[in-house]
């Protein structure tokens, strides 16, 4: 237990731009910092650290919290433990006092999962040496592989003693309920009920957490038994697409040397590692995962497969490098001489002659794969465009353009063909690559939207597309209270209240950049929120239904002329100011008695100072306009509706408020305009629905079979229409800046 003063006193210290820092690059935005948020995959940053608020907040998978939170969350850490790990991280003099019993029984079942791993290996490390079967077997084993002392203690090696219970009675005896060993998969209960030790007789390879924590177990067979290895199964603590085996003794050297290299087993991890290339991890025979290149990813950029030498090694290497790619990293890869592994290949050469084989063969993946594969198509046509198609979609995988375009030239040189022929597939791969990302984006964060709408009309039944609950699609919706004037609005038209959501959006925000769109020839461009909902609506023709609605969008469209007039006369009295901001700033410390550094400092931070004023001062401006010129409107009906969409609402739904009490809707435009989109065209939909779904019926009282034929088909278009809406404009769009 930390006392209260102390506690107090280390979330007072935490930093959160300091503590996030420690794990995700940050880039300075207007008062805040954003990355990559190291929580999921992803290429645009939104990960957001809100330095005032001490405050970290990722847009996208919506994790984050204080700092405390935040170490809880990245290290696996109890809250207690987190506590502990930031008074070292900031030097903080920690008191702790016994646990009572009470307080004991209170620990989580995680606490006490980690606890009862770190006493198992403990004693298996202890057996290993200290006992005689444990010499006899296990440790000579190791020996006889040429595993050092060193190593041993490294990697906590150890042994499982070959009698049915050892484990089992020794932690009955130290006090520790089987269950939890069970849950661990330490002990099995075999179906004579009897509980035994489910690694016995076997070399015990420990899987350490990055902060050292033992989550899980591999143990290697001696006998020649069935299974080479048996695993620690999955539990609360070991998720095993999230780690990697070696991570923890070989961090420190990955960022050393600002290289990971990958290899496939336990032992090769460990030769590799007495060999003094210490920066290396194993996936553990399994196919890389997306968390596995996160976890990698937080240490370097740079990554080199090393797999045997083999023809199977060949193509392994070669499977998952489009998903390391789209991680934007830079993936190379190693092959070694046909009859070594990196672990007999560590063994056989001193370190120095791995590190000159290492420099010599390392290859770039694309080069290498472009190289296989032209090694490998012969003269036949069909097997060479399989063969650089297959080169052209890892290209496209590249999130860099700058790179993509490096890659175009060397490949067509390569493979002997134009680089505009190359260049063409990669702009078209790369279209659907975008296409995928966006659509399974999509996918996440529309759920209900992508699914068909459920139709129940009393007494029909629609052949084939019937069988969905028949619960209205509950999209969550922002603006709920409306206005007197919307209610009656919307009896006459009842697409009011969704189109009045949609405008608000226009209002409020309308030129301000949304999200970069990508036409069939790979070209990006920028387009802003009301570009994006025009663009939306005219896709599939959709009109505001309301007069006003669609006479301010035609308002807004119009005034983007005068605002780019205007935008320019404000970028232009900004830079006016900077410039003043500047001059008065750099008399200033000129005026103080500073040192050649000192100034410096001075000057970029001054800098920076003026740049964030003016980026703010443009950004409002341009989040303001079209809003103040409506409200000074001619008319009083678009006045009165501009007043109305402009008002401050506070009944965001209170699930959001409570999530993230630093959101703000203008950071979640990204989510909250397409889906207004969304439920705006479904419900154009849904009426188009209930109408077919009349015609159904006057069509069935009057038997005629042919009229209930074309209807019932008509019907199902508009439920895929439905069903594609969320997906076809997934497709369309690309990235938010
Ligand atoms: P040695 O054969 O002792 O050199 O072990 P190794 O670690 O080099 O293993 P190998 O290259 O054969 O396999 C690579 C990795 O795949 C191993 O480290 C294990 O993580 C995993 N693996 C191999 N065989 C098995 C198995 O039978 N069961 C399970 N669960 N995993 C295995
Ligand atoms: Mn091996």
């Amino acid at each position: 237990m930390i006392d209260k003063a102390t506690v107090q006193k280390i979330k007072d210290t935490a930093d959160i731009v300091e503590v996030v820092g420690d794990y995700v690059h940050l880039i300075r935005r207007g008062g805040n910092y954003m990355g990559l948020c190291p929580f999921h995959n992803e290429r645009t940053p939104s990960f957001s650290v809100n330095r005032r608020k001490n405050f970290c907040y990722c847009f996208s998978c919506k994790k984050g919290g204080s700092p405390v939170n935040f170490i809880m969350e990245k290290e696996g850490l109890s809250y207690h433990e987190a506590l502990l790990h930031l008074a070292r991280r900031y030097g903080i003099k920690v008191e702790e006092r016994e646990l009572t019993d009470e307080e004991r029984r209170r620990q989580s079942e995680r606490e006490s999962m980690l606890v009862a791993n770190e006493w198992a290996m403990r004693l298996m490390e202890h057996d290993l040496t200290e006992t005689d079967e444990g010499r006899d077997v296990g440790l000579s084993y190791l020996q006889g592989r040429g595993v050092t002392d060193e190593a041993i203690a490294a990697f906590h090696l150890g042994y499982a003693l070959d009698r049915g219970s050892h484990l089992t009675g020794s932690a009955l005896k130290a006090g520790y309920p089987l269950d939890v060993f069970k849950q661990l998969g330490l002990v099995g209960t075999s179906q004579q009920g009897r509980d035994y030790d489910r690694f016995r007789g076997r070399v015990i390879f420990p899987i350490l957490n990055t902060s050292g924590k033992v989550i899980a177990f591999g143990g290697r067979d001696l006998k020649g038994g069935l299974a080479k290895y048996i695993n620690s199964p999955e539990s609360e603590l070991y998720k095993k697409s999230n780690e990697l085996y070696g991570i923890y003794q070989a961090r420190s050297a990955i960022v050393r040397e600002d290289k990971c290299f990958l290899v496939e087993g336990y032992m090769d991890v460990i030769g590799m590692w007495q060999s003094g290339m210490k920066n290396v991890v194993a996936s553990s025979g399994t196919a890389l995962t997306d968390g596995q290149i996160a976890l990698i990813h937080r240490f370097t950029d740079n990554i080199t497969l090393i797999y045997d030498g083999d023809a199977a090694g060949v193509k392994a290497s070669l499977r998952g490098i489009d998903m390391l790619l789209s991680h934007k990293m830079n993936v190379k890869t190693l092959r070694l001489p046909p009859e070594d592994d990196p672990d007999s290949f560590a063994r056989k050469n001193t370190p120095e002659e791995f590190r000159a084989y290492v420099a010599e063969h390392e290859t770039d993946i694309i080069r290498y794969k472009a190289q296989v594969m032209l090694a490998e198509m012969k003269n036949d046509p069909q097997q060479r465009i399989a063969a650089i198609n297959s080169v052209v979609e890892s290209i496209a995988h590249i999130p860099d353009v700058v790179s993509r375009d490096v890659y175009i030239r060397e490949c067509a040189s390569l493979l002997g063909i134009s680089e505009e022929a190359i260049a063409k597939a990669v702009a078209k791969a790369v279209a659907e690559v975008v296409e995928k990302r966006r659509r399974e984006r999509m996918r996440r964060e529309f759920p209900e939207a992508m699914q068909p709408t459920p139709v129940s009309a009393p007494g029909t039944d629609v052949a084939g597309v019937s069988g969905q609950p028949a619960s209205a699609p509950a999209l969550p919706h922002e603006v709920r209270q409306q206005p007197l004037a919307v209610g009656l609005r919307t009896q006459v038209f009842p697409l009011a209240r969704a189109e009045q959501a949609l405008m608000r959006y226009c209002v409020r925000y309308g030129y301000m950049p949304f999200c970069t769109q990508v036409d069939e020839n790979g070209s990006e461009r920028e387009i802003d929120v009301l570009e994006f909902v025009r663009e939306e609506l005219d896709v599939d023709g959709v009109e505001y239904t309301v007069p006003l609605y669609a006479k301010m969008s035609e308002l807004l469209e119009r005034m983007r002329g005068d605002f780019a007039d205007a935008f320019a006369r404000e970028r232009a009295a900004a830079d006016e100011e900077a410039k003043r901001m500047r001059a008065e700033g750099i008399r200033e410390i000129a005026a103080r008695d500073l040192s050649v550094d000192e100034i410096r400092r001075e000057e970029e931070r001054l800098a920076a100072v003026i740049a964030g004023r003016r980026e703010g001062r443009l950004s409002d401006f341009r989040k303001d306009w079209p809003g103040r010129e409506l409200l000074s409107h001619e008319n009083d009906e678009v006045r009165r509706e501009a007043a109305e969409l402009l008002r401050e609402r506070h009944h965001l739904s209170h699930i959001y408020s409570r999530e993230a009490p630093a959101e703000r809707e203008e950071d979640r435009l990204e989510i909250l305009v397409p889906r207004s989109v969304i439920e705006l065209k479904g419900e154009l939909l849904d009426i188009r629905l209930k109408e077919l779904m009349k015609e159904l019926s006057e069509a069935v009282d009057k038997g005629d079979a042919e009229e209930e034929h074309r209807i019932d088909v008509e019907i199902r278009d508009v439920m895929t229409m439905r069903k594609e809406i969320a997906r076809d404009m997934g497709e369309r769009t690309l990235s938010t800046p």
